[in-house]
């Protein structure tokens, strides 16, 4: 069950039109950064962080872990110019074979006690990514007019964390450069390699926080979880 986690955190934010890297915004009082770091610290199964970064931000960030006993950075890495290239930095730190996650840090509200069938999934298979049917209809259309109505039971929501074999992930990544291949996520790296993805059916909470209105489904979330406590 044990894993290392990949955490990217060096973008610039800039749907959330905040003027800021949108994962130093404070929700409840700490930093979206600290509340999904807070997760990763907080599980046993969890043996390290390789963090992300932009170096300008590095002292603020660490500042923060500190105040925030986030003891658990293995290594604090520059990120690049997308998404892709700054796991990819991550990803050339990781040492170790076993499974590594792979997980936004503009998703806080993951919820670790769902994290078990989708390590054990990346074990058995070598690749597992979170996921959420799609509850909109969904239309292809060229233009403004409709092509196509999409058959929705088929579709899938994406999220983070995926779980994947380190040796599979790193080949996935080396193939990605090598070939120019810019994708949306890690697993779509790791099905150009033919290898199977298995989908395990993740909870509609653990948005990824990207425009402003979603720090208000945000705020509802963390109202919903202290009435639970
Ligand atoms: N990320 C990163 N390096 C990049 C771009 C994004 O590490 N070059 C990280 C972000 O910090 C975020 C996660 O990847 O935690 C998901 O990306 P996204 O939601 O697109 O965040 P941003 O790129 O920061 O936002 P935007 O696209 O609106 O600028
Ligand atoms: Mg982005």
């Amino acid at each position: 069950m044990a894993y290392q986690v990949i955490i990217p955190a060096a973008g610039q934010g800039k749907r959330m039109e905040a003027g800021k890297n949108k994962v130093l915004l404070e929700l409840n009082d700490l930093p979206i950064l600290i509340h999904t770091l807070n997760v990763f610290q907080m599980d046993k199964a969890c043996d390290g962080i390789l963090l992300a970064i932009n170096p300008e931000e590095e002292e603020e960030m660490k500042m923060l872990l500190e105040e925030n006993q986030i003891t658990k950075i293995l290594a604090f890495v520059p990120g690049g110019k997308e998404r892709q290239y700054s796991i990819h930095n991550a990803l050339k730190q990781v040492k170790k074979d076993g499974i590594v996650l792979v997980h936004d840090a503009a998703r806080p509200f993951v919820d670790k006690e769902l994290f078990r069938p989708l390590i054990e999934a990346a074990e058995n298979k070598g690749a597992a990514i979170f996921a959420v049917p799609v509850k909109d209809t969904i239309k292809k259309a060229a233009g403004d007019i409709v092509a196509e109505t999409v058959e929705r039971t088929s579709l899938w929501a994406v999220q983070t964390p995926q779980a994947f074999r380190i040796s599979i992930l790193k080949e996935a990544y080396q193939k990605a450069e090598e070939e120019d291949f810019l994708g949306t996520d890690d697993a779509s790296l790791v099905e150009r390699l033919g290898q199977e993805v298995v989908i395990v059916k993740g909870n509609y909470d653990n948005i990824k926080l990207t425009t402003p209105e979603d720090l208000y489904f945000a705020e509802a979330i963390i109202r919903k979880r202290e009435q639970r406590l």
